[in-house]
């Protein structure tokens, strides 16, 4: 059996680091650089030769950076030997994975090409938004579910009585149903449509459950913050006592938090995919769970 060993990215330190000691695995030695003008440089410093080599690797802003990061360690890796598993805890590019309007270039197809012509064997990722990009990929691919680890927090941290849970649209409404499942909660869903050349977000009006309850919005990403401030508007304009924002990967581009705290959302609680002052569920046990049970 190959030896295994654990290099934690720069995007991912900590969490690289929190899933090597998980797994009893030691880090592989290397250096990365990031030069004045925003080049990249990678180096291996211990022989890699025939062992499996856990990259672990978000690819959260800076996007471009931190995804090159990834193909050129893969690639400078496999090169000298080693077998290369990309652990992406957040994956970039996910929600293209289509040609929505004429003419758009599919993303997640480029990544998937990218990643296995720099020597990428097998991708493990949290939560992808939505399980069909997973076909664009011609190697072993998992996304491992953040959702338990997200209610065991819901649950221990903030004691809610007798919540909703809400999915924002239709798009990630079978995680927030595991979701509410998981909780024992209640499951609404709402219908949000998003202008695909603005990028607005409104949600259509219907008649929600919701009076006097405290609402848990759940979503796989929040980006700007916009899909969650619409289901917290509409909510609360239904009398909802309090509406919480919980995500996989929080983003938070610009002004998200404002916008959010400004809608009356409160908490933000998000994994640490995305490491951040709102990471507060921890995905290192999911990820190290589920690379056990990885041959080689
Ligand atoms: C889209 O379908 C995703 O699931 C999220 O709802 C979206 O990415 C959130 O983006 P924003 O926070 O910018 O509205």
């Amino acid at each position: 059996m190959a030896e295994k060993l654990v290099l934690a990215g720069p995007a991912s330190e900590e969490l690289g680091r929190s899933v090597a000691e998980k797994l009893g695995l030691p880090l592989l030695g290397a250096e990365f650089k990031v030069f004045p003008d925003g080049e990249s440089k990678f180096t291996v410093t211990e022989k890699v030769s025939g062992k499996s080599i856990l990259l672990v690797q978000s690819t959260h802003a800076p996007v471009d950076q931190h995804l090159f990061q990834l193909l050129l360690a893969s690639h400078q890796l496999s090169e000298e030997g080693a077998k290369v598993t990309a652990v992406v805890p957040y994956l970039a590019y996910a929600r293209q994975d289509k040609e929505f309007l004429p003419g758009e270039g599919v993303t997640l197809g480029v990544i998937a090409h990218l990643m296995r012509s720099m020597g990428v064997r097998r991708l493990v990722t949290v939560d992808i938004h939505s399980a069909e990009g997973l076909a664009l990929f011609s190697f072993p691919t998992y996304s491992v579910s953040a959702v338990p680890s997200l209610v065991n927090y819901v649950k221990e941290k903030l004691e809610l009585k007798d919540p909703v849970v809400i999915s924002p649209d239709f798009g990630g409404s079978k995680r927030t149903e595991a979701f509410a499942q998981l909780y024992g909660a209640k499951f609404l869903q709402l219908s949000k449509t998003r202008d695909r050349t603005t990028g607005d977000v409104s949600v259509k009006e219907s008649k929600l459950e919701v009076e006097g309850k405290e609402v848990v919005i759940v979503d796989d990403i929040i980006s700007t913050g916009g899909t969650v401030r619409a289901a917290a508007e509409a909510v609360l304009k239904q009398g909802a006592r309090k509406a919480l924002a919980v995500c996989v990967h929080g983003l938070f581009v610009g002004d998200a938090i404002q916008r959010l705290e400004d809608a009356s959302v409160e908490p933000i609680v998000s994994t640490n995919t995305v490491p951040g002052k709102y990471s507060k569920v921890d995905v290192a046990d999911a990820l190290a769970s589920h690379l056990r049970t990885l041959e080689e």
